[in-house]
């Protein structure tokens, strides 16, 4: 990425179309995100749809090599598949990936980012960036106000994770195979390996034969200790798929270095950005992934006390994000917004 006096960058989304890739243009335009040019790109299946951006259309191209002549950020949503055949071409025509697969996240060179936790990991960055497992960032990003104050030493989490997670085509598979369900008719999947309505399975990724862990809980586990820093944490995930549209939701135990009073994390979590506290007793209101859904906070609460350990370190919570949002598509922009403000500091 060249720096712009100008403040504006030639931008790219690959995988424009898909469930994720809606919701960058959709982020971009909100945000106001400086724009000097914008490309759209996806499959040749899609080349010349045209996509709704800012009060105009703009036509979809077949990705190519050469896509990315003049570019200058490529934010890409459209499988690890895609991002390893076509990032290091991106990164050769002198373009900045942001990275939304899991190709690149675990490579030691590449840092792997959640803006609210390890901004300052941009800095070594070679030309791709990558964005987090959405389950990985709802997880974790309430955590790190507790975490930078009172080291979570242990985790144990458990995920609620909704069908867009698997992109546009299980969203769909999950209002098809309901409405067959309720009329009484059959239904055969196509995207994911189990009935989806009103069930839920353990996550559709394939199971290390040796740990026994799928491959959505490694992910999980692995990016939290890059995330924090930490090679030390203690994690375990369990994964699982629920029939909810868009938003995941989290279940999270964690014994810190010091005791901890809910008192002290429901303040904790009050201050942090990014993270907001849903958690209405008297209500018995809590967060709830239809009420994450197009939200940019990550809603936190049913804060309380682990009363499986007396030393009084440990405390269970619970949280809702939109998967698509701060799973996905947002945390990729405010990382391009970090990158160009950086980028911006350097010039001056
Ligand atoms: P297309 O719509 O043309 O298939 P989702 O995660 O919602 O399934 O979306 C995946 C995105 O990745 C879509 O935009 C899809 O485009 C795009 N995509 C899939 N395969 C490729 C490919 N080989 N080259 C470019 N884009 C791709």
């Amino acid at each position: 990425m060249s720096p712009s006096p100008s403040r504006s960058l030639a931008v790219a989304v690959v995988g424009a179309t898909g469930a994720v890739g809606v919701e960058l243009l959709r982020c971009l335009d909100q945000r106001r995100f400086p724009l000097k040019l914008l490309k759209l790109y996806a499959s040749a299946r899609s080349a010349g749809r045209r996509m709704p951006f800012a009060g105009r259309e703009l036509a979809v191209q077949e990705l190519t090599e050469k896509s990315f002549t003049g570019i200058d950020l490529a934010l890409f949503s459209a499988g690890g598949e895609t991002s390893r055949r076509f990032a290091p071409a991106a990164v050769a025509a002198g373009a900045v990936v942001v990275d939304n697969s899991s190709a690149f996240r675990m490579d030691a060179i590449v840092p792997l980012v959640v803006p609210e936790i390890n901004p300052e990991a941009l800095r070594t960055h070679r030309g791709i960036i990558a964005n987090p497992n959405c389950s990985a960032i709802i997880a974790i990003t309430p955590l790190w106000a507790i975490h930078r104050v009172n080291r979570i030493r242990r985790m144990i989490i458990s995920t609620y994770q909704a069908a867009s997670g698997a992109g546009a085509a299980a969203m769909t598979e999950l209002e098809e195979a309901t409405r067959a369900h309720l009329e009484g008719r059959e239904f055969q999947q196509k995207v994911l390996p189990h009935p989806y309505a009103f069930n839920l399975f353990s996550h559709n990724s394939s199971i290390d034969p040796e740990t026994g862990y799928n491959g959505e809980e490694t992910k999980v586990m692995q990016e939290a200790r890059k995330i924090f820093g930490d090679p030390e944490l203690r994690i375990s995930a369990t994964c699982v798929r629920v029939p909810v549209f868009r938003a995941h939701a989290v279940s999270v135990s964690f014994e810190c270095e010091r005791p901890i009073t809910p008192a002290e994390v429901r303040e904790l979590i009050a201050q942090a950005p990014g993270v907001k506290l849903v958690d209405d007793r008297a209500r018995n209101l809590f967060p709830m992934p239809r009420d994450a859904s197009g939200q940019d906070d990550i809603l936190v609460g049913r804060i309380r006390p682990d009363l499986s350990d007396p030393t009084g370190r440990s405390i269970s919570l619970f949280s809702a994000g939109d998967q698509l949002l701060k799973g996905a598509a947002l945390n990729a922009v405010q990382i391009a917004e970090q990158l160009l403000a950086a980028e911006l500091r350097a010039a001056s």
